[in-house]
């Protein structure tokens, strides 16, 4: 590790390496909504505090004299071996932190050779941050439409895009109550952000056109929350269209509102996608063990641990809590994932011990693009993958394999 040789002292990084400062610099280069919209969290957000309470309550214990000269950080994922136990979390409306930062998020994650998730609500096509991305593995993460050909279409792309596996994402078939959110009036969708995937979508678009605005649609009642947003939007000065970015048809936002999820789905609507994709299947947002065996007799290739950074329900458990329950119920029969609450190097390591194969991050590169753009993305991967390497010798491990439970102290895991 070449952290302190490689002229990092007294060079002035424009990226700050404290999480807190981080964010408080990507907050001055963001709108109040915007910030609010990456930062915000369900209710009181105390979920999203417990995420990362939980971090702190867990403590690394250190073990001296082992020859720790030579470390290995790679991991093996979906038949793949990665440099990092890494990826960039799908994260939506990415252009609310940067212009072109679906694309300048790509090209960070490829050139640190870690999988990059493609948000379903992603600010660009899937195609376009595929081709900046080189050979840089990438993944699809699919909100599960309520119109099967918009599902199939987006797995169809997924797999000439050259995704190589499928998060599917379990904990939003409704959006959360997410008060700053609704202070501001602002849901991003309404503003024709963040629907990139669906308006590339030809299968989508057919929709669109065939059923043109205020056709008179009941609307569907997995689409309540969302009403109650755009309601309270409707009321905003200027108007709710006259706030429109860009000059997409009206149809294809109401249609975008009909259609991106389905909160009618059950265990056995899994077969569905099972059938019509050959990509391994993971299921993103599940905290309870018995879920993970469900999932397991669904014949799912993996599981994401998470509570979408405690976006959706207040109150809920931390993910990292949820995290061994889950591992010991999979026990090993495919990979467990983990995002929520990670910050930094030390925080990755406690997730793989506690049974993490890779680790997602989230908010922290959101903020590095707000910064730095894809340099600050960059930079972010860095420095969490330096703490991790420099956290991992200085606990006397060589290799993520020798990561378990027993490198946290008993003393701070029992509180
Ligand atoms: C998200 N997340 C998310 N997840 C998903 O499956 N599809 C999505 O489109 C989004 N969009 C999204 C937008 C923003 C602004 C945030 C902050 C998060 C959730 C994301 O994948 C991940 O679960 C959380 O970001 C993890 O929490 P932390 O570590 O960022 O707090």
């Amino acid at each position: 590790s070449g952290v302190y040789r490689n002229g990092a002292l007294g060079v002035p990084m424009p990226v700050p390496r404290a999480p807190a400062a981080l964010e408080a610099k990507a907050r001055k280069r963001m709108s109040a909504r915007a910030y609010d919209y990456v930062a915000g969290s369900a209710g009181t957000e105390r979920t999203a505090h417990a995420n990362t309470a939980a971090f702190a309550r867990r403590a690394i214990l250190p073990r001296m004299l082992r020859d720790v000269g030579e470390r290995d950080l790679s991991v093996e994922l979906f038949g793949r071996r990665l440099p990092l136990p890494l990826y960039l979390s799908p994260v939506g409306v990415l252009e609310l932190a940067h212009r072109g930062a679906d694309v300048a998020a790509g090209r960070a994650a490829a050139f640190a050779g870690i999988p990059m998730a493609f948000s379903s609500q992603a600010s660009r096509p899937m195609e376009e941050i595929a081709a900046a991305m080189g050979e840089g593995p990438r993944w699809f993460q699919l909100y599960w439409s309520s119109d099967d050909d918009v599902v199939l279409s987006f797995l169809e792309r997924a797999e000439a895009s050259g995704c190589e596996a499928l998060l599917v994402t379990l904990d939003t078939h409704v959006l959360g109550w997410r008060p700053r959110d609704l202070d501001h009036a602002f849901l991003p969708f309404a503003h024709g952000m963040g629907i990139a995937q669906y308006t590339s979508d030809p299968a989508f678009m057919r929709l669109a056109a065939a059923r043109p605005p205020s056709a008179g649609a009941k609307p569907k009642p997995t689409l309540t929350a969302i009403r109650t947003l755009l309601a309270m939007t409707r009321r905003h000065p200027g108007g709710f269209w006259a706030n429109l970015r860009s000059p997409l048809p009206r149809a294809a936002v109401e249609t975008f509102l009909d259609v991106f999820s389905r909160s009618t789905l059950t265990w056995a609507d899994l077969a569905f996608l099972r059938e019509h994709t050959r990509l391994p299947i993971v299921l993103k947002g599940l905290c309870d063990a018995e879920d993970a065996a469900r999932a397991l007799d669904a014949g799912v290739d993996g599981i994401v641990v998470s509570n979408h950074g405690g976006r959706q329900i207040d109150g809920a458990v931390a993910a990292l809590d949820a995290l061994p329950g889950v591992a010991e119920r999979v026990a090993g029969r495919v990979p467990v994932l983990f995002d929520s609450g990670v910050r930094t190097g030390s925080d990755v390591l406690k997730a793989l011990a506690l049974g993490a194969v890779a680790v997602g991050l989230g908010r922290p590169y959101v903020y590095g693009l707000a910064v730095d753009g894809e340099a600050g993305v960059r930079a972010v991967i860095d420095h969490v993958a330096a703490e991790l390497d420099l956290s991992l010798a200085l606990a006397g491990l060589r290799d993520l394999s020798e990561v378990d439970a027993g490198l946290l102290s008993s003393y701070s895991a029992s509180s």
